[in-house]
């Protein structure tokens, strides 16, 4: 009886979800209107970026032929395709295209002379500015142009680790697993990549795991700590440190990371440390802050602690044994 009528039911239900699903999702293909007016409540030229996006946000964009009225259409090429979610969720979400390309990018194919147009650099908008004098672009840039990337290469700059879609992270972190795998993939989007590694060196590939395979558990010490904590100097004065040292100078002992005073507190976890210390006083802070290494939490403040319950305990056995021993007399 139940049987009888219940399979049947399931069935209508799933081609009902199934039908309206593919409908969904066909309406939502035909008309990307919609997300194109959550995007302009945060810029104002979403319109004029689209001129763009027909063909930098898609798989595939289309050629018309007016000759003969024909449309050709094309694949994208997969390196030159940016999602919007990802423009438009990074710091320069408010931006036209036009603001740092030239409007000669209107033609098609592009011609040559802006391709060779030197870009901006940060410090042309960002340099000597009050308004971000809180990230320190300038000390930034002094420690990039002694890291290993700028002295391998001029083709190297900061926009190879802030694309279009960089965003800040670890100032604002909520999650810090989240921020921890946002920064690796900046990393790894070379360093595990061979395609856009390559496009600046003549060097070997080199295999990321195989490399760090003296790391115990390699996959959960990535998940837990940033490449920048092993193999850039440590700085006060800003809280990513940028200069990315040659590997022979990368962090290798244990020792370092698992003990009480670990660099992690001067590097991932700075800037909690210092909202901490603000916030509930310098002890608490450090208490607090170092609970989060392993091996770290064998601070002065427990040690104390432990002391003070060991002194108990022995002197409770004392006072047990003489009484034993009173009681015997
Ligand atoms: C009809 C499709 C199409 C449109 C519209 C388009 N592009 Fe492109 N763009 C491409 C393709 C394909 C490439 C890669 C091939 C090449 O470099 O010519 C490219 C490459 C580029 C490059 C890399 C050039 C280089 O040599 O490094 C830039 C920058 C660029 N486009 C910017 C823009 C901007 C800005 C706009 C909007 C004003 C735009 N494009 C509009 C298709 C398009
Ligand atoms: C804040 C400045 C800025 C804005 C805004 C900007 N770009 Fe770029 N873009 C650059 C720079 C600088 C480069 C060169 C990056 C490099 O050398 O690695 C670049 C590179 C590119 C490339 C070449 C691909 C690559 O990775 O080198 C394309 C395509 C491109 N931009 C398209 C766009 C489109 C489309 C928009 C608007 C939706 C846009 N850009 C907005 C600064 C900007
Ligand atoms: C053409 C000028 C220009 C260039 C080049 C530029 N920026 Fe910006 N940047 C801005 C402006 C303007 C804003 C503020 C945008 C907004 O509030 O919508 C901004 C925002 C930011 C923010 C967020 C600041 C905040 O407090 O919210 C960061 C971080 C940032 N940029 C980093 C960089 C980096 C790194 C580079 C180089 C890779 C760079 N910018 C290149 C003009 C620029
Ligand atoms: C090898 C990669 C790399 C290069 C090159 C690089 N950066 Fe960064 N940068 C990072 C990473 C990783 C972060 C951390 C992002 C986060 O979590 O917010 C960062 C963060 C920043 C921040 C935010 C710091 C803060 O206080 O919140 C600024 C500003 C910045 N970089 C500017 C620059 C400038 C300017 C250059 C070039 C002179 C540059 N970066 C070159 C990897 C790089
Ligand atoms: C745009 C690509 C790219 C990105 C992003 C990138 N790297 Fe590199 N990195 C390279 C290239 C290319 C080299 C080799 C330079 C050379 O020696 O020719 C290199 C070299 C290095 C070296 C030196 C290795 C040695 O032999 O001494 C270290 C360490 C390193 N990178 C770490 C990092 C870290 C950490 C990050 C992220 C903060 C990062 N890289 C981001 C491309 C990249
Ligand atoms: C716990 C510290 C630590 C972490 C985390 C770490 N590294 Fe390393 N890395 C090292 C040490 C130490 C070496 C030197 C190994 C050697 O010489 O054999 C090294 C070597 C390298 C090299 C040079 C390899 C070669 O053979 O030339 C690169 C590139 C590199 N690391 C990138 C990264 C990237 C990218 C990440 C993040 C995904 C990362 N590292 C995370 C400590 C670390
Ligand atoms: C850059 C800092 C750093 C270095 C260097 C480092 N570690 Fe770690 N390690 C961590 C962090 C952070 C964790 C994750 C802690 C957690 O799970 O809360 C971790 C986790 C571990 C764990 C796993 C503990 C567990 O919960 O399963 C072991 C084992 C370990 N590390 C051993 C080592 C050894 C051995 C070395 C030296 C060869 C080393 N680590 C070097 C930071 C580091």
């Amino acid at each position: 009886m139940l049987r009888k009528y219940l399979i049947p039911a399931i069935f209508t239900l799933s081609i009902g979800i199934l039908f309206f699903g593919i409908v969904e999702r066909s309406s939502g293909m035909d008309n990307p209107e919609p997300a194109l007016d959550s995007f302009r409540l945060i810029n104002d030229f979403v319109d004029e970026n689209e001129a763009c996006f027909k063909c930098h946000g898609e798989q595939k964009f289309q050629l018309p032929n007016e000759e003969d009225g024909r449309v050709l259409t094309r694949n994208m090429c997969p390196d030159y395709i940016f999602p919007r979610e990802d423009y438009y969720s990074g710091n320069h979400k408010s931006f036209m295209c036009y603001d740092c390309h030239s409007a000669e990018y209107d033609n098609f194919p592009h011609p040559l002379e802006p391709r060779l147009e030197e870009p901006w650099a940060c410090l042309d908008c960002h340099g000597y500015d009050e308004d971000y004098a809180q990230y320190n672009f300038e000390k930034i840039e002094e420690e990039y142009l002694q890291s290993v990337h700028h002295l391998a290469t001029e083709e190297f700059s900061c926009w190879k680790c802030h694309p279009h879609s960089y965003h800040i992270s670890i100032r604002n972190t909520e999650n810090l697993k989240a921020t921890i795998a946002y920064d690796n993939a900046i990393c790894l989007s070379c360093h595990a990549d061979f395609n856009q590694f390559q496009l600046l060196t003549d060097r070997e590939e080199i295999n990321i795991m195989q490399t760090h395979d003296w790391l115990p558990n390699e996959t959960l010490h990535f998940q837990n700590v940033r490449c920048i904590e092993c193999h850039t100097k440590i700085n006060e004065d800003i809280l990513v440190a940028h200069l990315v040292q040659p590997k022979e100078k990368a962090v290798r002992l244990c020792s370092k990371c698992h003990s009480s005073n670990s660099i992690l507190m001067h590097t991932l976890y700075k800037f909690q440390s210092r909202e901490a210390r603000g916030e509930y006083g310098f002890i608490n802070a450090v208490v607090m802050n170092e609970a989060y290494v392993i091996g770290a939490n064998r601070n002065k403040y427990l040690n104390m602690i432990s002391v003070i319950l060991f002194g108990l305990t022995f002197l409770g056995l004392l006072a047990h044994i003489s009484f034993r021993i009173i009681k015997k007399v």
